[in-house]
């Protein structure tokens, strides 16, 4: 990811109020019964209110998983998570739930190949 200058920030500072979306050490680590993926080391995001932004990367850098975490649909292991200056990281199932339906919306593209079929691309949005 291209790095911009970021306003700095420690554990238990709140973002400031044109802060949308703010990661802090975010880290997503995945248990496969035993054998640990660690899929986001300590992420820290800053994204102002009116910016936009693409995250790039190689397949299997994180990408989705950020984009999982950013869209309420997955809760990291460590750090924190700020949307809209509420501290999101530590909420529960229903309340991300709540936090989705008013706040959030995403556009994801699945690619699928078959054997013998040419490989097919969906996008989603909601
Ligand atoms: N649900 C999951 N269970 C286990 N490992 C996963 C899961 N999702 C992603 N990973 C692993 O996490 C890493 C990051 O994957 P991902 O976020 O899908 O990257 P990208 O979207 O950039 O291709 C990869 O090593 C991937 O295999
Ligand atoms: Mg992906």
């Amino acid at each position: 990811m291209t790095s911009v200058e970021l306003t700095p920030f420690r554990t238990g500072d709140t973002p400031l109020p044109d802060v949308v979306i703010l990661t802090h050490k975010l880290t997503r680590d995945y248990d496969m019964g035993g054998e640990v993926v660690h899929a986001l080391r300590g992420v820290n995001i800053q994204i102002k209110r009116n910016e936009f932004v693409a995250v790039m990367g190689p397949s299997g850098s994180g990408k989705s998983t950020l984009m999982n975490l950013i869209g309420c649909l997955d809760t990291p292991t460590a750090g924190e998570y700020w949307l809209n200056s509420q501290k999101v990281s530590d909420l529960s199932d229903d309340e991300l739930a709540r936090i989705r339906t008013k706040r959030s919306g995403s556009c994801s593209r699945r690619s699928t190949c078959s054997p013998g079929r040419a490989p097919s691309t969906t996008w989603s949005c909601r």
